[in-house]
């Protein structure tokens, strides 16, 4: 797809640096020659984001390890220590604590712009699951980074979390005590915790760059989910795909900063203010707001379901509702990408966005909470249904039965007659 290097190496160090090593050329390949689909929207800036929100989260964290503590009875007061007397320290936490909200952000429009554009479908199976991978890394980066401020939060989130792995038979208890290295949350799950929440983002910068190659092998999806069919489809990578990254970049960046600079707590919990202490419980432990609709998941299977109890089968809905997304690729049956093409598809989707969110509030109430005269707990058995559905039922299904909308010839053709259509008014 990327097509032959077009690469010539001028210069005598750059020949020299060519015979051995081709750093440059690899660069070159994939940054400013690279075939770019022209008709490419806002949306396809958002993978440009993701990587350089990693940048940003590593470069913060790597510059508070070097002031905080971890260890459970200095661990609350070193985080206060970098807010109050670290220089810039306080900018540099509320940078990466606000920062891990603005990377679930963007891969949450990331991956809802894949599931409209049927960016997982065939050729792009194995970019999407590598996705789905560094998905379940970030999730458990963000978990355990949570857990390192040790305050309420921190310490009751652990708790609860950690407690799931008990629902597996036989291997649930000591996976258990092996991932918090004890019978409770204490300091030595503060020190794993924290050791791995150092490692994990390496990991996913490992994955990323399984993930970007993949893309470079099958080539880019765009908005009309057709193939790129010749050289007229397509315009190279700089300055057009570099110029449009850099401004979304830019305006990303100012959305972030209005969060770090204006509302640095409003994503956050105050109860994480407040020291972790075992024999306090908070009236109402709520995970992060990006896992919200898991927990809503989780705490909707309050039945038993023959021999598996509702412990277990909240869990297993939990873990379910991320593995399903593996084997979208082989769910969706219709040979049609993107969803502009496709009527009921459409509809199917927007109803999938709205339900997410709706699960993503029901995560944040008590679940006997009465919304519309129907207790909290029986509406997250509506919307995990619906969940459900839409990838086991509904996408296989819809392959069947849909009649697509015809395509454009080619991304040249369709881009021609837009123009023509808006000329012509
Ligand atoms: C650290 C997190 C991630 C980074 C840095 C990243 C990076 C990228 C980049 C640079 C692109 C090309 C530009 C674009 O299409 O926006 C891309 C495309 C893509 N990514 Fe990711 N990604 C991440 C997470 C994910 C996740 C979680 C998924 C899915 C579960 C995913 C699925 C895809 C797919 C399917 C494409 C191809 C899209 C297309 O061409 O239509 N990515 N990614």
């Amino acid at each position: 797809m990327s097509g032959h290097s077009t690469y010539v190496p001028r210069t005598a160090i750059g020949k020299w640096f060519e015979a051995r090593l081709p750093i440059v050329r690899l660069l070159h390949d994939t940054a400013v020659s690279y075939p770019t689909p022209r008709n490419l929207n806002a949306l396809w800036t958002f993978g440009g984001i993701l990587a350089m929100m990693l940048v940003v989260q590593i470069v913060t964290g790597i510059v508070l390890a070097m002031h905080y503590a971890a260890e459970s009875h200095v661990a609350f007061r070193s985080v206060e220590s970098i807010m109050r007397d670290v220089n810039w320290g306080w900018l540099i936490r509320y940078l990466h604590a606000n920062g891990a909200s603005m990377f679930f952000i963007a891969v949450y429009i990331h991956i809802f712009r894949g599931l409209y554009y049927g960016s997982y479908k065939a050729p792009r199976e194995i970019l999407w699951i590598l996705g789905v991978i560094i998905y379940l890394l970030m999730m458990a980066a963000a978990f355990m980074g949570y857990v390192l401020p040790w305050g309420q939060m921190s310490f009751w989130g652990a708790t609860v979390i950690t407690n799931f792995f008990t629902a597996l038979p036989i291997v649930g208890q000591p996976i258990q005590t092996l991932l918090i290295g004890g019978f409770s949350v204490d300091n030595a799950t503060l020190n794993r915790f924290f050791s791995l929440h150092y490692l994990l983002p390496f990991l996913i910068a490992g994955v990323v760059v399984l993930h970007v190659w993949a893309l470079h092998v099958v080539g880019q999806n765009n908005p009309l989910g057709i193939d790129v069919k010749s050289e007229k489809d397509t315009v190279p990578f700089t300055p057009f795909a570099t110029s449009k990254d850099v401004m979304w970049i830019v305006l990303f960046m100012i959305f972030y900063g209005w969060f770090v600079f204006y509302q640095p707590n409003f994503l956050g919990h105050p109860d994480n203010y407040i020291e972790a202490n075992p024999l306090a419980t908070p009236a109402h432990i709520v995970p992060e707001w990006y896992f919200l609709p898991f927990y809503a998941i989780l705490r909707a299977i309050d039945f038993n379901i023959g021999p598996i109890d509702s412990k277990l089968g909240g869990v297993l809905a939990m873990f379910g509702a991320i593995a399903v997304l593996a084997f979208l690729p082989w769910l969706d049956t219709s040979k049609v990408r993107s969803g502009r093409f496709r009527p009921i598809f459409k509809v199917a989707f927007w109803v999938f966005g709205v339900n997410a969110l709706f699960l993503g509030y029901l995560g944040s109430v008590k679940t006997d909470d009465i919304i519309g005269g129907m207790q909290a707990v029986s509406w997250a058995k509506l919307s995990t249904l619906y969940y459900f559905a839409y990838f086991l039922v509904i996408l296989p299904v819809l392959g069947y039965i849909e009649k697509p909308k015809p395509l454009p010839v080619s991304i040249n053709d369709a881009i021609l007659a837009k123009s023509a259509a808006s000329s012509a008014h």
